[in-house]
């Protein structure tokens, strides 16, 4: 019996003749991006967390930002937070497991409070979420009287219970200006708030957090880019600083991004974002050439197929928010979720 909240060991699914025929059409699309070596290793996996989605009745909402072997090969849904969060008000299952970080799946809890939801590595966290406490944002209300809180959703549900509307990088200026005010408090994500300031009238105030991956990004490597590759079409997430965004072609949330590819169809392409995202969309976009340069996100990588299957197994683990915290929380994202149906 598992008494810890830890992992048990993993009982490791085989590469039998049967799932190799299963999980073949699979690997067809998945070739150009994982070799045949590591297929053996996934597709067991693969295999066995199929089929116990289906005993359990059980769903995989999986970002953008997972590895190929996940998002193409055990996926009921992909998408970014915003279209997770849309998905989880419509899910119809008893589990619901939460392949991304963690404050997608309390969001996912939020909307779903009786039903399990699961994230596979409970370490899966976000440098936003940490940069800012419910305390803070208290703090910034006390500064500012009256004045608005639109908190971008990679925060805690601690921070969204203290925040008016929440938003993701694809509708953060809609958001913003649906408040109908000239001033509003936006958390945590600087680089995202000045992003929001260049494309509304609305003053914006905002806390200082940053991606981790996103910050790492330069202007200078932008034009490096394009002076090595010649007509190459940039695009970048609004999590990037300002000298990044000023550079690109298009700043979008990553699915926007990748509705730009499927939109464009460009010769060659940079996704200025974290790496998992070109090889997904590679899959897609097979006439596309994609530079893939590659900020990896520690904390969506804490996900993996062995994790998802234990998730399965172990009913593991299961994301628990306090009630009074969650109503308020709640009101946050559903408010946010009103906004644009
Ligand atoms: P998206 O909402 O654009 O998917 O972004 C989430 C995220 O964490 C990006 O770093
Ligand atoms: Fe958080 Fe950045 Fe990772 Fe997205 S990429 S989950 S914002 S640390």
């Amino acid at each position: 019996m598992n008494r810890s909240n830890s992992t048990p060991e993993v009982v490791e699914p085989l590469y039998t003749p049967e799932v190799e025929r299963s999980t073949a059409p699979v690997y067809e699309r998945l070739k150009d991006v994982i070799p045949e070596v590591e297929w053996a290793v996934h597709a067991p996996y693969i295999a066995e967390i199929n089929r116990l989605k289906k005993e359990l009745n059980a769903v995989l909402l999986v970002h953008n930002y997972q590895t190929p072997e996940i998002y193409h090969g055990v996926a009921d849904f992909v998408g970014d937070s915003l279209a997770l969060a849309r998905k989880a008000t419509e899910v119809d299952a008893d589990i619901i497991v939460q392949c991304g970080v963690h404050f997608m799946a309390e969001t996912t809890k939020l909307l779903n409070p009786d039903k399990t939801v699961l994230i596979p590595d409970l370490g899966a966290g976000c440098s936003l979420a940490a940069s800012i406490t419910g305390a803070d944002v208290r703090r910034m209300r006390e500064q500012h009287p009256g004045v608005p809180v639109v908190s971008y959703v990679n925060t805690t549900a601690e921070v969204k219970a203290e925040t008016d509307v929440c938003c993701t990088s694809a509708n953060a200026v809609q958001v913003v200006e649906s408040l109908g005010v000239d001033k509003v408090i936006f958390t945590p994500d600087g680089y995202l708030a000045q992003y929001v300031a260049t494309q509304t009238d609305v003053e914006i105030i905002y806390w200082e957090g940053a991606c981790e991956v996103h910050e790492r990004f330069t202007g200078q490597e932008l034009r490096d880019y394009r002076q090595s590759y010649p007509g190459i079409r940039v695009i970048a997430h609004p999590e990037c600083p300002p000298d990044v965004l000023n550079e690109a072609d298009f700043v979008g949330s990553t699915s926007g991004m990748i509705n730009y590819v499927g939109q464009e169809r460009p010769k060659q392409i940079v996704m200025i974002t974290e790496c998992s995202m070109s090889d997904n969309v590679a899959v897609e976009y097979p006439e596309v050439d994609f530079i893939r340069p590659c900020n990896l996100c520690p904390h969506m990588k804490t996900i993996s197929l062995p994790k998802i299957l234990n998730s399965l197994r172990y009913t593991q683990h299961k994301v628990e928010i306090d009630p009074a915290v969650a109503a308020r929380a709640r009101r946050s994202v559903e408010r946010m979720l009103e906004i644009g149906r």
